[in-house]
């Protein structure tokens, strides 16, 4: 049984191999890096005695996406994570263009064109698409990074539930975290990150989450408090609560 993680050289991705490789699966790990992804691959497989092989990729680009596709066809995927992704915080008028072209490449694009081609390969497993607690509501000064995850949020929450009504045996787990400790906030540009739950605790509860059946999967007692705020709350209060949240990141505030 062979699982694919795609953005696995680093945070959130490379917990979430290192579990499924404890759990026996086979391993196909994407990213750009190829050193990192290497020296993961050769640490898990020694490890836990499973096959682990280093795609080296840049996911931005669709050809690389259906390389990936490609590259797994025929082999027995039961489990694949849509997790590869990245931020670009400031204001809207003041964020560079290009880094928020790439964002949406990465976020939407590739992510939707992967979870079609993926979903559409496995005839049973699970797959997990990695969104963020910024798919729940506005998130001024964050704007369109939070936009790409509400695309995925409902994308996934909707194809899950596709999938059920016709019997599908693929489940589609959506994880949307909080903060989480990860080079994330660095490769978006936040000069002033907010504390978060670690990578290894985030990705524990993600798979577990997808394994047990979740369909929507929010790590931390405190982040599912404030799923439920955003829930009751008025977007007249959510609105500048989250604009001085972000503003904090930037250190406006
Ligand atoms: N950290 C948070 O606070 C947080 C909160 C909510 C949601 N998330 C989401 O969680 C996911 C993982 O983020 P993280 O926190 O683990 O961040 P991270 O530590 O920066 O890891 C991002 C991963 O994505 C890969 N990646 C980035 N651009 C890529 C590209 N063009 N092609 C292929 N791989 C690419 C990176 O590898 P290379 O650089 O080697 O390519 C890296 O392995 C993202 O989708 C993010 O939006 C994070």
């Amino acid at each position: 049984m062979v699982a694919v993680v795609t953005g696995a050289s680093d945070g959130i991705g490379m917990e979430m191999a290192k579990i499924l490789g404890s759990l026996g699966f086979d391993l196909i790990l994407a990213a750009r890096r190829e050193k990192e992804l290497s020296q993961l691959c050769y640490a898990i497989a020694k490890k836990f005695h499973v096959s682990a092989q280093a795609f080296v990729c840049d996911l931005s680009k669709e050809e690389d996406c259906r390389r990936l596709h490609a590259y797994c066809k025929g082999r027995d995927v039961r489990v694949f994570i849509n997790n590869a992704g990245r931020g670009v915080i400031g204001p809207f008028l003041e964020t560079d263009l290009d880094a928020e072209m790439e964002m949406l490449r990465l976020n939407i694009l590739s992510t939707h064109l992967l979870f079609k081609l993926f979903s559409g390969s496995m005839e049973n497993g699970f797959i997990l698409n990695v969104a963020s607690m910024a798919a729940f509501q506005e998130t001024p000064l964050m704007a369109a990074y939070g936009a790409t995850k509400a695309y995925l949020y409902h994308l996934s929450s909707s194809v899950n539930y596709e999938f059920r009504k016709q019997g599908k045996p693929v489940h589609v787990a959506t994880l949307c975290p909080g903060s989480v400790a990860t080079g994330f906030d660095k490769a978006a540009g936040v000069p002033h990150p907010l504390s978060g739950m670690s990578a290894s605790e985030c990705a524990e509860a993600a798979i577990y989450g997808m394994f047990r059946g979740r369909s929507v999967i929010i790590p931390g007692t405190k982040e599912k408090l404030a799923r439920l705020a955003v829930k009751l709350l008025p977007r007249e209060i959510i609105l500048p609560m989250e604009y001085r949240i972000q503003g904090k990141k930037l250190g406006i505030f």
